[in-house]
């Protein structure tokens, strides 16, 4: 008899991604001809830098480039983000050994933890956090064990007490700053974290997704910066948010040489690399839109202003985040009891808003939803109007 889809091995672990709940009721009002202002996915709407298109065009005309690529990623790019690096944070990095290409930041996280872990090997991450932390060890086969970070000095200290009482895990992944609890971090952080795993032979992933999306002259560091991090860590860069190339599907792993060989393998078996245009025109966003980052930060800023101050007045106090392009708040207290995904499924039918529920980040995000800055400002006064509307009524 065949496999039903609930004999698959790996998929029984996996349960539907609740975020489609609401993705569905979205899809079903638009159907209805309902105006819904859609702040769930973290999708930015803003266009890619106008030369890197017309680079891909250009690139995509030249028949050289339609063969396979090359799965680490072709040397020019690998150059450039090397480049990046030394310029933006006085980081040294051998573009051979300590560079690889990824299918963006999702690729290099899910094959990098299928690489490096095994059955029985903890993983220690913060939770709530973006799924692919907790399932990509899973996955592995290896054990999730998810810290609450209601801040980063009580994450540490979790972490110190674990390495105290616990069974000592052989990695440690986190992100800042950090989707979905905007948690930012300073280098002092960096220098905790690394020391801690270094002592203990751990290793370190660094999702280092918004990079650039850092607010009122935050500058969000890189771990790379610590002396000796190489040793321990690799941080993954991804040119989706800082670019608006979240449809391109670019990113790196960078730094421990051994880590990046073990990636560089396991994706010599899976991919051929990026389509060889986008690789080239991904030279061009890293050499010459640095600008364009800066301009996508503060169109996020004026967002995450126009939303922040439209909440509290609307009655729902909210703190205004550093960094990321997320608001987490939490859910009003009338509705708490309900939880997260039935106050997000209130708040698409009631005010025409889409959130992502908390608990779709992991069980430690319930009490909480999530909003994107991915509709413009006007749009987002359109929501926090309708959402004043509502709490008034209720
Ligand atoms: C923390 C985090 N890591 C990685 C990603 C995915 O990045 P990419 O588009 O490069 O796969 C996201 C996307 O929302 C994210 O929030």
């Amino acid at each position: 008899m065949l496999a039903t889809k609930q004999d698959f091995y790996r998929i029984q672990k996996l349960p539907p991604y609740v975020f489609s709940v609401i993705n569905e009721m979205k899809a079903k009002a638009r159907a209805r001809q309902m105006d819904v202002v859609d702040l769930g996915m973290g999708n930015p709407d803003g266009a890619t830098p106008r030369r890197v298109v017309t680079k891909l065009i250009e690139a995509a005309r030249n028949p050289r480039n339609h063969r396979y690529s090359q799965s680490k990623g072709i040397p020019h790019l690998r150059d450039e983000i090397v480049k990046r690096y030394r310029a933006n944070y006085g980081v040294e990095l051998d573009a051979d050994s300590e560079a690889i290409v990824t299918i963006g930041a999702k690729d290099a996280l899910a094959h990098l933890l299928f690489a490096t872990v095994g059955p029985g090997d903890v993983v220690v991450s913060p939770n709530p956090a973006y799924p692919i932390h907790q399932y990509g060890v899973i996955m592995s086969e290896g054990e999730a064990c998810m810290l609450p970070m209601p801040d980063s000095a009580t994450f540490l200290n979790r972490l110190e007490h674990l390495y105290k009482t616990g069974k000592p895990p052989r990695m440690i992944l986190i992100s800042f700053p950090h989707n979905p609890t905007t948690t930012c971090v300073d280098l002092d952080f960096f220098r905790d974290i690394v020391r801690l795993a270094a002592h203990h032979g751990t290793y370190i992933i660094h999702d280092f997704a918004y990079a650039d999306i850092g607010f009122d002259g935050y500058q969000a560091p890189s771990i790379l910066q610590v002396d000796g991090a190489k040793e321990i860590a690799v941080e993954i860069f991804s040119l989706s948010k800082s670019y608006n190339m979240a449809g391109w599907r670019v990113g790196f792993c960078l730094g421990n040489q051994e880590m990046i060989a073990a990636l560089a393998r396991i994706k010599s078996y899976l991919d051929y690399g990026v389509f060889q245009p986008v690789q080239i025109a991904s030279i061009i966003a890293l050499r010459e839109c640095e600008e364009d980052t800066k301009k996508i930060c503060a169109t996020y800023q004026r967002r995450r202003d126009v939303l922040v101050s439209g909440l509290n007045r609307a009655g729902w106090p909210v703190e205004s985040p550093r960094g990321s392009m997320f608001l987490w708040a939490p859910v009003p207290e009338k509705y708490l009891e309900g939880g997260s995904l039935e106050f997000a499924k209130i708040l698409m039918d009631k005010a025409l808003v889409a959130v992502s529920p908390g608990i779709g980040f992991g069980p430690l995000g319930e009490g909480y939803v999530r909003f994107a800055f991915v509709e413009n400002e006007q749009r987002i006064r359109q929501a926090t109007r309708a959402i004043q509307h509502f709490l008034k009524q209720a």
